[in-house]
């Protein structure tokens, strides 16, 4: 597995990969990495000649109040699993070689930003679509996967590609729990252990809301449970509950279209997001 850290040698080594014909697989991630990730590297695998991972923790999509300094890091590690995983080139670039100094353009994204994450991270997916569009320029990847885990950022990922013409596959690929059903996500270090054992409930609650879907409630009806179940949940509060459709996470009056239920929880230091996404009944 080879390691660039400079956008220029970047280029320069996918124009030649291109140029022998080879199908590019892109996984972005912040590092930190965990079988969420792996998945998507093990997906990139499957579909594609080379796979190229990506490790920056993104500044610019984190608010001035989040979890910046605190997102947790360990270069040696993640090299070693990316390896282990079948990543060809892992690009892990430098903030300045990201964000050179004379950087001023960034887009911002319009559709779907006023509910969920987007409305309660302002600012949040223009750093997300920000950091894609460079990545997507840098390496130009064929397909590109990322996990349903973070279901509005496929949606407005999928709005980016057809936006900017972006000749991208966008795969959106399944979460990965652990054994007890808590989502996979780098941030679960930062859970205290008495944290940590209520976690695994907002997935229960996702898991009872998706059942009474099924059996044809009134969405109104589950957004109220599901909120009543997870003011129950212990050691922190509720951020959102909201059942839209989906991917134009619009309101909805039934589950007649695809749907998702989705949840933002925050705990002391962490803030826990999950889904289930229903399909129409
Ligand atoms: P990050 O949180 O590191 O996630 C990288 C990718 O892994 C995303 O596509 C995310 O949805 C996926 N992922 C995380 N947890 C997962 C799980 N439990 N199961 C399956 N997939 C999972 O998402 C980002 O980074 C950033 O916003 C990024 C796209 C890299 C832009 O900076």
């Amino acid at each position: 597995m080879k390691v660039i850290r400079t956008v220029n040698e970047m280029q320069q080594y996918m124009r030649k990969r291109k140029q022998q014909g080879d199908t590019v697989g892109f996984v972005p991630t912040m590092g930190y990495l965990h079988e969420g990730h792996l998945s998507l590297m093990d997906y990139a695998k499957e579909q594609s000649d080379f796979v190229v991972t990506s490790i920056f923790v993104n500044p610019l999509q984190f608010g001035p109040n989040e979890d910046f300094d605190q997102y947790p890091r360990d270069f040696e590690r993640d090299e070693q699993l990316a390896r282990e995983h079948g990543t060809d080139l892992l690009f892990y670039p430098s903030i300045e070689e990201m964000y050179p100094k004379n950087d001023g353009v960034m887009l911002k994204v319009h559709a779907r930003t006023d509910v969920l994450c987007g409305e309660k991270r302002p600012g949040h997916f223009d750093g997300v679509v920000t950091v894609l569009t460079k990545l997507f320029h840098i390496i130009q990847p064929d397909r590109a996967f990322f996990g349903l885990k973070d279901a509005q950022q496929v949606a407005i990922v999928d709005d980016l590609i057809h936006s900017y013409f972006f000749p991208i596959e966008l795969i959106g690929c399944p979460t990965v729990r652990e054994e007890d059903g808590l989502a996979k996500s780098s941030r679960n270090v930062n859970l205290s252990e008495s944290e940590r054992e209520e976690a695994p409930k907002l997935y229960q609650l996702l898991l009872h809301a998706k059942e009474q879907a099924v059996n044809g409630a009134d969405p109104k009806v589950v957004e109220g449970d599901l909120l009543k179940g997870l003011k129950e949940v212990r050691y922190g509060h509720v951020d959102y509950v909201q059942i839209l459709s989906y991917p134009d996470l619009e309101p909805i009056k039934t589950f007649h279209q695809k749907t998702i239920i989705a949840l933002a929880y925050k705990f002391e230091n962490v803030r826990l997001i999950d889904n289930i996404i229903v399909d129409e009944q």
